[in-house]
């Protein structure tokens, strides 16, 4: 695996740095419970330290006075805890809403789980993708998990939460970002041997740049010269059985129409990765998957 090692792209991911609404809710509904819990912990501790070298056996000494049954200590720790739970119940219920907002009807975009890449549509414009989704900053994003095998798993920390995607049963988020950037997304739930290779980026823009995005990839993939590089890869390609998984929008597929079993190409050159980050897209990499893709990314 000496090959791989130099392929990898270093990325990271936190869940503590959240760029979006609905995770800065989350994060901060996280940091609220972990201060009540921790001081709550260090109470009931504090007490058993306390009760355990106050009341510690001693020679000669009685039992302490016993109190059991008092109404007043009983009514306050039933209260006091009482009004913690309405307390986090009511803060949790407030980040749910800001976090998870009843799903439109239509949505911006369509994410799909494969074993193991990430195709993404945008139903409104007809962009088709993988593993590299665009979103306009400052615009709440409504997405349609689908899978189209096992349980994946649509993660990106900063931006939103997880969701499963289950096969046959349609799942939603909301997707959203403040500030410009490029945003890691993983698969987080185990999918086959490739699971930890199912990563994608988001890659949040204006939206006068995300329209020209948009614009660039509706265009038909561009038509080579002939006698050049170009011309004799795209004979390869159609020679091959590449059209078998494959689809390059106005090229066709084997039938003439869209096959979805390995991502679309049309734009392939626009993409920063491939392989769904397994490796960065320069020609070099490029070589190296297709003399022997088992040998970058086995299965
Ligand atoms: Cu897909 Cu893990």
């Amino acid at each position: 695996m000496e090959a791989l090692s130099q392929l990898v792209i270093a990325d990271t991911l936190t869940v503590f740095n959240p760029q979006a609404p609905g995770t800065q809710s989350g994060v901060t509904l996280g940091w609220i419970v972990t201060i009540v819990c921790t001081a709550i912990f260090l109470v009931v501790a504090g007490i058993i330290l306390f009760a355990m070298m106050r009341y510690r056996w001693r020679e000669g000494e009685a039992d302490p006075k016993q109190s059991a049954g008092n109404k007043t200590v009983e009514i306050v720790w039933t209260a006091i805890p009482l009004v913690i739970v309405i307390f986090l119940f009511t803060l949790t219920v407030r980040t749910m809403g800001v976090a998870d907002p009843a799903p439109p009807a239509d949505p911006d975009l369509v994410v799909t789980g494969h074993q193991w890449w990430w195709e993404a549509q945008y139903p409104k414009s007809g962009v088709i993708t993988a593993n590299e989704i665009h979103i306009p900053t400052h615009k709440p994003i409504a997405v349609l998990l689908k899978s189209a095998d096992v349980l994946h798993e649509f993660w990106v920390a900063e931006l939103t939460r997880k969701m499963t995607t289950v096969p046959g049963q349609p799942n939603h988020i909301w997707i959203e970002a403040d500030t410009p950037g490029t945003y890691l997304g993983v698969c987080s739930e185990f999918c086959g041997t490739q699971h930890a290779w199912m990563r994608f980026k988001v890659i949040a823009e204006d939206p006068d740049k995300f329209d020209e995005w948009q614009k660039s990839q509706l265009q038909p993939a561009p038509e080579p010269a002939p006698a050049t590089p170009e011309a004799n890869g795209e004979a390869l390609y159609r020679s091959m059985s590449c059209t078998s998984c494959h689809t390059i929008a106005n090229k066709g597929g084997p039938a003439g129409g869209r096959v979805e079993f390995g991502p679309d190409l049309t734009h392939f050159a626009s993409r920063l990765d491939f392989g769904s980050g397994i490796s960065k897209n320069t020609p070099e990499n490029l070589h190296r998957w297709l003399k022997n893709p088992q040998d970058v990314k086995p299965g």
